[in-house]
C-alpha cells in the first residue's frame, strides 16, 4: 500500500503518543495520573444534557442538517456575543457552526491558503496551527512567544517578505499551552497589521470562558476593524465541559465564513440539528456555567501554583486557561523532565517542546483532573522530586 506524503511532514499528534505511554504504564500495573491533557473532568451542564436528551426525541432533527447552521444556533450565537462581548454579529451571514474548535482551525487553512502561502503561527501553539498549514501545502512561519514579551508574538519583527507571503494569521488568547493572556491595544496592533498586508486573522478563543481573579478576556471582534480581516472560533469544549460533543462556531468576516462552509459542503454535512439545538441551550441558558469552572480551575491552580513553589520553580499564576506553564528546573530539557516526573511520580505533563521549538525549556500542566487526584499528583511530586530533582 502507498499512502499520502502529506501524512509524513507533520509529527505524530502529541497526546497520542502520551496516551501510548500511559497506556504502557497502566498495562504494567502501574496508576498513573494525568496531567497532559486538556480535557475537562466534570460533567457537561444539566440543561444542556437535558435539552439534548429532549431534542434527540424529536425527528425533525433526525434529517441531514444545514451546513449552514440552524436559525437557532446562528441567532443564539449572536446572542452570545451581544451579551457577553458587545460585538453585533449578523445571525444571517457572521456566524457559523463547527464540529470542535480543532475542526474550524483546521479546514479553515484548507479554505484559506494554497500550495506556496505562508502561515503565521504562534510557537509555542497548538499544533493544528502547523498541521492546518501543512496539509494545504502551505508554509509556517512561526511567531516565538517568549516569556519576556509575555508570550505575545512580535509581530513588528515578522520580515516584510514574510508578510507579503502570508495569507493567515493564528492568535490565541487566553494562550494554550502559556497560559497568557492578550495586553491592551495587542489586538488593534494585530487588525492593523492583517489590514496593511491582505492578511486573514483567525482569533482560536477556546479559552476565553475560562478567566480568574475577575479577569474577563475580550473577543477579537470587539476590537475596531476586526470584522473586515478575520473570524473568531468560539469552543464550547472547556468552558462548557463539552469536549466530547464536538460543537462550537466561527464569527466574523462573511467572505471568510462563505469560503469556510463551501469547503465544508464537500466535506461533511454539518452538526447533528440536536447538538445544534442543545449548544443555543449552552449559549444562552447556561451562560455563567463557564464562570463557575473557573472558580473550580482557579482554586486548583492555586493548590499546583503553591506545590509547584515548594519544590523551588519559580511559578507565575496564570490569569486564564486551565494550564500552568512554567520552566523546567536548570539542568532539564522539557522531554528529560517530563520523562523524571513520570519515572519517579508517575504523573503526565506535557514537555513544552511538544508545542513547538520555542516550547523547549517548558512544562504544561493541565487542571482538568478531579481534586482528589490532582492532590494526590501535587504531593507525589512534592515527596518524590523535591529530594532529588533541584540539585542534578
Ligand atoms: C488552543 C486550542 N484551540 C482549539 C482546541 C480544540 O478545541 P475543540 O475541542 O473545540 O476542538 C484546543 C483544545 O485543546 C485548544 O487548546
Amino acid at each position: 500500500m502507498r499512502f499520502a506524503r502529506r501524512l509524513d511532514a507533520v509529527p505524530p499528534y502529541l497526546f497520542a503518543e502520551l496516551e501510548r505511554k500511559i497506556e504502557q504504564m497502566q498495562a504494567d500495573g502501574i496508576d498513573v495520573i494525568s496531567l497532559g491533557i486538556g480535557d475537562p473532568d466534570l460533567p457537561t451542564p444539566d440543561a444542556v444534557v437535558e435539552a439534548m436528551a429532549r431534542e434527540v426525541h424529536d425527528p425533525t432533527t433526525h434529517r441531514y442538517p444545514s451546513n449552514r447552521g440552524s436559525q437557532i444556533f446562528r441567532e443564539a450565537g449572536a446572542e452570545f456575543y451581544r451579551r457577553r462581548f458587545g460585538v453585533q454579529i449578523d445571525a444571517e451571514t457572521e456566524v457559523l457552526p463547527v464540529l470542535g474548535g480543532k475542526e474550524g482551525v483546521a479546514h479553515l487553512c484548507l479554505a484559506c491558503l494554497d500550495p506556496g502561502d505562508v502561515c503565521l503561527s504562534p510557537d509555542p501553539g497548538y499544533p493544528p496551527y502547523t498541521s492546518g498549514p501543512v496539509f494545504s501545502g502551505a508554509e509556517v512561519h512561526y511567531l516565538p512567544l517568549e516569556e519576556e514579551r509575555g508570550f505575545v508574538p512580535d509581530l513588528d519583527a515578522v520580515p516584510e517578505e514574510v508578510w507579503a507571503r502570508a495569507n493567515l494569521l493564528f492568535l490565541n488568547y487566553p494562550n494554550n499551552p502559556t497560559g497568557a493572556v492578550a495586553p491592551e491595544g495587542f489586538f488593534d496592533h494585530a487588525v492593523a497589521l492583517a489590514r496593511r498586508h491582505g492578511v486573514i486573522v483567525v482569533h482560536d478563543s477556546s479559552y476565553s470562558e475560562i478567566c480568574f481573579d475577575g479577569y474577563r478576556a475580550p473577543s477579537l471582534l470587539e476590537t475596531s476593524g476586526a470584522k473586515e480581516v478575520g473570524v473568531e472560533i468560539l469552543s464550547l469544549s472547556k468552558g462548557w465541559n463539552m469536549t466530547g460533543w464536538r460543537t462550537g462556531l466561527m464569527a466574523g468576516n462573511a467572505e471568510v465564513l462563505e469560503r469556510y462552509r463551501h469547503l465544508k459542503t464537500n466535506l461533511d454535512s454539518g452538526m447533528f440539528d440536536a447538538l445544534q439545538r442543545a449548544t443555543a441551550v449552552a449559549l444562552l441558558d447556561a451562560a455563567d456555567f463557564p464562570r463557575e469552572m473557573s472558580f473550580v480551575y482557579e482554586r486548583r491552580r492555586d493548590l499546583v501554583v503553591e506545590a509547584l513553589r515548594a519544590i523551588g520553580l519559580d511559578v507565575e499564576p496564570p490569569r486564564a486557561t486551565p494550564y500552568i506553564w512554567t520552566r523546567v528546573p536548570a539542568g532539564y530539557s522539557s522531554g528529560s523532565f517530563a520523562e523524571t516526573v513520570l519515572e519517579r511520580a508517575y504523573v503526565v505533563v506535557s514537555p513544552g517542546s511538544a508545542y513547538g521549538p520555542s516550547g523547549e525549556g517548558f512544562f504544561r500542566i493541565s487542571l482538568t483532573v478531579a481534586d482528589d487526584r490532582l492532590e494526590e499528583a501535587v504531593r507525589r511530586m512534592e515527596t518524590s522530586l523535591q529530594s532529588g530533582i533541584l540539585s542534578r
